[in-house]
């Protein structure tokens, strides 16, 4: 079994639409069961809160339903736990990488590192603007969640 953790600010917007896109692409293939998905942010603001309603609301459009998802915050113990921790922006990779402990098992990185095309690094922060960029986030993950699982394929093969 492998675990993946997704994290972003608020675990509201971004990290659970991954969490919520690369569940969906994972049930659809050969790897359901092999691997487990859950979110978290860096910030504690809105923990407990299900997804923002234009994250929901722009998944839902596009076949994957977020409403059962909770906000919680990274806790030390993920690094002994998730092999990877995969990061919206850089500001959360920077942030994971300091409260990263000397026994972690994890990999922490950026997430769209594993998109082939994406024009970007990151997956902008949409919680200020309008549903536009909550469209980007969900066209970014969904790039990245296929290049993931082509990765993690590979390597349970090996
Ligand atoms: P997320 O978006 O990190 O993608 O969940 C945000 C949600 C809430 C806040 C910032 C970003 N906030 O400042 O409350």
């Amino acid at each position: 079994m492998l675990k993946v953790l997704f994290v972003c600010l608020g675990n509201i917007c971004r990290s659970p639409t991954a969490h919520g896109v690369f569940e969906h692409a994972l049930a659809g293939s050969e790897l359901a069961g092999r691997i487990e998905v859950d979110s978290a942010g860096t910030g504690a603001w809105h923990v407990g809160n299900p997804p923002d309603q234009r994250a929901q609301a722009e998944a839902r459009c596009r076949g994957v339903d977020l409403s059962a998802l909770r906000a919680r915050q990274v806790r030390p113990a993920d690094f002994e736990i998730y092999d990877y921790i995969l990061a919206m922006d850089k500001q959360n990779l920077s942030d994971l990488k300091a409260m990263q402990p000397a026994n972690s098992i994890s990999r922490v990185e950026l997430f769209l590192s594993y998109a082939d095309s994406a024009h970007l690094s990151e997956v902008p922060d949409p919680y200020y603007g309008g549903e536009d960029g909550f469209r980007e986030v969900f066209d970014l993950v969904e790039a990245a969640s296929a290049g993931l699982l082509r990765h993690l394929d590979q390597r349970l093969k090996q």
